[in-house]
């Protein structure tokens, strides 16, 4: 599984990418808004710093605007994937721009029919929200269940972005069912390298190499 890590925080985005942990990024007007910043500047800062796909959405409501501002922002580097909305006008623009070789993530994903019909437009990324869903008292992770079985049943190469993920066991989750991505926040994917067990071990073992006075350098 790919991870993608999901702000617009360069700061956050250089450590994760100096351990070699992402694959990626995915950012949305949210994440623009918090991180201050002029989307053009920071998302050029973003792809010259990591190699992956670096999402950038687009806000215009109709196919023709989302089509225009997507190329505004594929100018910025060759590694952006277009976000757009999953609405028909956005599936219009998905078509339109995958059929141009330009990397297109579909987003606001809440059901299968709507995952349906983006690998139908030939999105590169469809992004179903789980912690949303979860948030409505749905099982967003049943979602990525069903849109890996009707992918997998028809043949489909649109990969599947797991998204709005909010802790460890929804990385877990998604890795299980086999999303071809995750995109998280940056605490939650450090998160995953946390257990208590791992922390009393290495104390009691840091306790025993002190007793034995040696030194390894
Ligand atoms: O990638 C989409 C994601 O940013 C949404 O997350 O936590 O705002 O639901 P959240």
């Amino acid at each position: 599984m790919k991870f993608f890590v999901d702000t617009a925080d360069i700061d956050a985005i250089r450590e994760l990418n100096d351990l070699g942990l992402i694959d990626g990024v995915t950012t949305n007007p949210s994440l623009i808004m918090k991180s201050g910043r002029n989307i053009k500047e920071v998302t050029k800062e973003i792809c010259d710093m990591v190699d992956g796909p670096v999402s950038a959405e687009t806000v215009a409501l109709d196919a023709e605007g989302m089509i225009a501002e997507g190329l505004e922002l594929k100018k910025i580097a060759d590694n952006i994937a277009i976000k757009v909305p999953l609405t028909l006008d956005g599936l219009k623009a998905c078509k339109h721009l995958t059929g141009e070789g330009h990397m297109v993530n579909v987003t606001l994903c809440f059901s299968a029919n709507q995952a349906l019909l983006a690998a139908k437009a030939g999105a590169t990324f469809i992004s179903p929200f789980i912690g949303r869903l979860d948030d409505q008292n749905l099982d967003g992770m049943e979602l990525i269940q069903d849109i890996r079985t009707i992918y997998d049943n028809y043949g489909f190469e649109t990969q599947i972005l797991a998204a709005s993920i909010r802790s460890a066991n929804h990385m877990k989750d998604a890795a299980l069912i086999g999303a071809d991505v995750a995109t998280a926040p940056p605490a939650v994917i450090k998160s995953m390298a946390s257990h208590v067990l791992t922390d009393k071990g290495l104390e009691g073992f840091l306790k025993d190499w002190e007793k034995t006075g040696q030194k390894i350098l």
